[in-house]
This record gives C-alpha cells, structure tokens and sequence, in this order.
C-alpha cells in the first residue's frame, strides 16, 4: 500500500492552496477573510491541519437522517482531538418517503452536489453522514468520484417497534397494514395507528430495507468503521461511533488512505456475500453497481448472479426473518456476519478498510453472535438466498430477491415443477394504473396472473418507482391469496417481503420488451434458467416492437429533464452516463 506510505512524499494538503499560499497573497486573503467571520482565527486556518469536511445530510425534511444534525457535534469534537478542523457542509436532502415522484431520481442529485462541494471548496478530507435508503450511495458514489480520504457515518435503525405486543418493522408493516385494510379487518384510523407504530425514535428505517441493507454494505465495502452499521440512532455507542469516525478521518488524510485504497473489486465482491447473508434490500445490486462505476471498478449484475445467489440467508431480519436493527446489532452485527463468511472462506480477509487495517484484522478476537438472529454459515436460516439475475425475450436483465420467497408461495405457484410457473399477464401502465383498475373484475385476475407494472423505470417514472410489489386485488386476497408474481421496469422497496422481478432493463419508457406485452399474454418464468418469456411468436413480438412509439414524457422539473436526458437503466446502475466517465477527479485532471 505505497499510496498512502506518508514516508514516501510529504504532501501539502489542498486546503493550503486556498488558505496559505504566500504566491497568491491576493487570494488566500480573500479566502481566509469569510472564513474568519463566524469566529475562525486565522491561526486556525493557516495552521496547516487537515479540514475535514461532514457532508450533512440530515434536516427537518429528512428525518431518517435528522440525527446526524446532533451526531455531527461527536464528529466535530473528533476531528478537533485529533488535529483537524471541521467545516459541516449541506448537501441536497433526500428522504425516502416524502419526495415526489420519488427519492431516487435525488440520489444523482446528492451524488453531484457533494462531488461539486468537495471539488470546489478546501476540503481535505470528509466523513459522510449515511442513512435514509439513497443517502448512502449518493455519499458513497461522490467520495469514489472525487476520490479524497473519506469515512461513512451511519446514523443507525431506529429502535425497535411494537403493535400489539408483536415487533413492527418499518415499511414492512406497511404491507400488512394494507393487506388488513383491504381485508376488512381494520379500518382508516387502525391503519394509520399500525403504520406509526414502526416509527419509535430517531433513525432510519428499523428493518433490513434499503437502508439499514446499504449501511451494512457500506461496512462491508470497507467504507465504514468496524460494527458502525448497526449501532441505533439513539444509543450511545453511535454517538461513541461519530467522535471515532471524526478521529479516523483526520488519520485517513495523514495517510492518504483513499477510497479507490478500500473500494476495490475485491471489497464489492465482499459486499456481495453479506449482501446475501443479510437478506439485503432488492435496491443494493442497482446501488453497489453505481459505486463501483464511480470508482472505475468492474463490477456488474454477473457479479451478483456469480457469487452471491448461491450464498445462504444468515440474518434473521425482517422482511425476509423476524427481527429489527435493535436485535441485528446486539447480536453482533455486521462484524459476525463477515465473521462467519471469511471462516467459512468465502470473504476475502485481505482487502484494505477504512480503519487502515484488513477486513481479516478488523475481525480479529471477534466474540460468538447471538445465533438466535445471525445464524451460522452451517446452519443458515436458508440456503441459497441472494438475488438470481434473469433475462429472457423481454429483457436483458432483472433482479429477483429469492430470500423472500415463503413455502406457501412456492407451493401455490411452483408445485408441477418447483421451478417453472406459466401465466397470463394483467398489465398496468403505472402505479396509478393499477391503483385505478385492480379491483376491475373484467381483468380476470387469478391466482395464475403476473402483474406487471411499467412506464416505472429510471426515465419513465423519473428516478424509477417502488411499485412493483403490488398485491392482488381484495377479493383473491380474501380468498387467502395473499400474493400473485409480480413483474416491473421499476423497483420494490426493500422492506417489502414481495417474491417479484424487478428493475427489469430495458425499461419501458426506451422500448425494452415490457412495452410490447398486451393484456392476457401468456408468459413463462422458470427459475432454474433464470428465464421469462412472453410465449407468443416471435414475429408477432417483431410486429409489435416495429409499432412501438415512444411515450411523450413530461418533464415536472428541470432537474427531471436533465435526468432523463442522461440517466442509464437500472440495470447498470441508473447512472447519469457523463458522470461515470470522470475518474479519480483530481489527479485525472490535474489538480491533485
Ligand atoms: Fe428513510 Fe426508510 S424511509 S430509511
Ligand atoms: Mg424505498
């Protein structure tokens, strides 16, 4: 690791061409003078430490990640005891539940706010504050752009949720309370008391959704320090957590350890394993696979297929277990999952961390989990559980998240040949297609129907949606029918359990195969090949491509058109194309 030897190249630190540049008197004047107005001295400035800046993502619009408004004091404190000065910057806010159309057409928007902050302004160095689902990628995917010495900082799950004295995980009790509802069995008022019930304390969602899922994998990344995921919001140890995270960080630009030193290929196969064992949100391959092409690492869905699909269920969470993020992280968390993946020999133990140590060292003298939630690698909750990547005559790839899927669901679908299921498709041009039309009865829906759901992908329903896990209309669900397979161009949250195929590419709105499907195809899933096949002609498929007309797309926002002028397919990342081909920033251009 001769990069980061400081013996071989003292090096000036950034911030010193703007704060202390006796070539440039006229400059750094300018520069020191703002800075001195809120009480900086200009000892401070000049004094040649390293500023460390804390990407704040938290605030009163971002609740999951409000926390770190008071974390970023522990951060500070850090930074000040181990020689550095912090600069707490904002970056533009996501939150997954409040922005429309959806918070993931902001996760770029963050992405490219945070790169301009740290190209721009003196910064040395950076701790980012990680959270809410998208807050994690967009944190991680500007770091490997820029390419600075940089620690995440999770802000931990909430503490655990209770309804009627069982444990309500978040998001995932929404797709129960709605099953309810639609059931009869609780009214508006009963709904709404169910939903809130999940809602407890500071902190991101309490289930292994998306974002407690991207934590852990920033972890597992190397990108965190050792058993920071976990920790809840509330707990002393997080906050214990954001001082140790300020002090590393300042120890990180004094040795130049950079994200391209930890992100390597290596380190996403790694993330791929926990992944896997974790039962991680069905967003992670779309978000690890963006990281890594910010990083200039190859790493795509084969990946996933390759190395993570075979790999056992360990963690016993919800949606695809019981437990929540209280009982994750005092069973050991993230270190004993690694734990059991690097003794069982499928973790790479060699790879370069955050902490400056191996992921093999930082699991060192590691005590036994709580076996009640984190399984062993021998006796896993189930085998092979990580996603299948499926292609077929209407895509070229989808996700599927096969740790979801329960016995009944198998049984009902999958009984003939446990793999193969035909159908016919009942199709919904959105979300609100299908809010519209689902109870129709002249749909003819059954327990033999696919829904499909489109027009939700990265360009069609901008940033794409978290519909795909629809549920069948009331009368089947009355019935007992409390699921059908689902398929769409858009995305699942990930606290939902919905065995469905998601993220299909190409989407829709640019013409890939959903777009040509007519209500009633039959079609065909077969999970042994990892194929989905509409079973009609082919010539007819090719007659109604030929037809095929692009859909007019309104643009809400600038921001919107931009994006979609841009954006890739989830499938590779949904990135914005132009930004994966500016590497390593500052040395690539000169300005290292
Ligand atoms: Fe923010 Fe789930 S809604 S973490
Ligand atoms: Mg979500």
């Amino acid at each position: 690791m001769d990069d980061h030897d400081q013996t071989k190249k003292p090096f000036r630190l950034r911030s010193q061409r703007w704060f202390d540049d006796p070539q440039d008197p006229g400059m750094t004047s300018l520069y020191i003078e703002r800075q001195l107005n809120f009480g900086m001295t200009r000892a401070e400035l000049q004094s040649g430490r390293p500023m460390i800046g804390i990407a704040q993502t938290g605030s009163d619009i971002s609740p999951c990640n409000r926390h770190h408004l008071a974390l970023a004091e522990r951060v500070k404190a850090g930074i000040r005891d181990a020689g550095g000065v912090p600069l707490e910057f904002p970056v533009h806010p996501i939150q997954e539940t409040l922005k429309r159309p959806t918070a993931s057409l902001d996760r770029n928007l963050q992405y490219l706010s945070l790169v301009e902050i740290l190209h721009g302004y003196p910064i040395d160095g950076v701790v980012l504050t990680t959270g809410c689902d998208k807050t994690t990628p967009a944190m991680l995917m500007g770091a490997a752009t820029m390419n600075i010495p940089a620690v995440a900082l999770p802000g931990g799950p909430m503490l655990d949720g209770w309804w009627h004295g069982r444990l309500a995980g978040s998001g995932t009790i929404v797709w129960e309370a709605r099953k309810k509802l639609a059931a009869g069995e609780i009214d508006y008022e009963g709904f709404i008391e169910m939903v809130a019930a999940s809602s407890t304390s500071v902190g991101h969602c309490s289930t292994m959704g998306t974002a407690l899922s991207m934590n852990s994998l920033a972890e597992a990344v190397g990108m965190t320090l050792t058993g920071s995921a976990a920790i809840p919001g509330p707990y002393r140890q997080r906050a214990q957590m954001a001082y140790m995270t300020g002090v590393r960080a300042v120890e990180m630009v004094k040795a130049n350890l950079r994200p391209s030193d930890v992100m390597t290929k290596k380190a996403f196969e790694n993330a791929v394993m926990v992944a896997s064992a974790i039962g991680a949100s069905s967003n992670c391959p779309i978000h690890m696979v963006a990281i890594a092409r910010h990083m200039g690492v190859e790493h795509d869905l084969s990946d996933w297929q390759r190395m993570g699909a075979a790999v056992p269920l360990l963690v016993d969470c919800q949606p695809a277990g019981r437990f929540l993020g209280e009982a994750f992280y005092r069973a050991g968390g993230v270190p004993a999952v690694m734990k059991e993946l690097l003794d069982a020999g499928i973790l790479h133990g060699d790879v370069m961390t955050v902490t400056g140590k191996t992921v093999a060292e930082n699991l060192e003298g590691l005590g036994a989990p709580d076996r009640e939630v984190i399984r062993s690698f021998g006796k896993p909750m189930k085998e092979h559980a990580g996603f299948i990547v499926l292609n077929g005559n209407l895509f070229d790839s989808a996700v599927m998240k096969i740790s979801v899927i329960d016995k009944a669901f198998r049984d009902r679908f999958l009984s003939e040949n446990p793999d193969v299921f035909e159908g016919k498709v009942a199709v919904f041009e959105g979300p609100e297609d299908y809010h519209a039309r689902i109870e129709d009865p002249s749909l003819g829906i059954d327990d033999r129907t696919v829904l499909v759901v489109r027009n939700c992908g990265a360009v069609g329903y901008p940033g794409a949606a978290e519909v795909v896990n629809m549920q069948p209309p009331a009368a089947l669900i009355k019935q007992g029918i409390m699921a059908l397979p689902t398929m769409g161009d858009g995305r699942q949250s990930g606290t939902s359990g919905s065995p469905s195929i998601l993220n299909v590419t190409p989407e829709a709105a640019v013409g890939g195969g959903l777009a040509l499907l007519k209500h009633g195809d039959p079609i065909r899933i077969d999970l042994k090949t990892r194929r989905v096949d509409v079973l009609i002609p082919a010539a007819e498929l090719e007659a109604r491509r030929a037809a095929w007309k692009a859909p007019d797309l309104v643009h809400k926002t600038p921001w919107e058109e931009i994006y979609r002028s841009m954006v890739g397919q989830l499938g590779t990342g949904g990135c914005l194309e132009p930004a994966t081909l500016f590497l390593n920033i500052l040395e690539t251009r000169g300005e290292s």
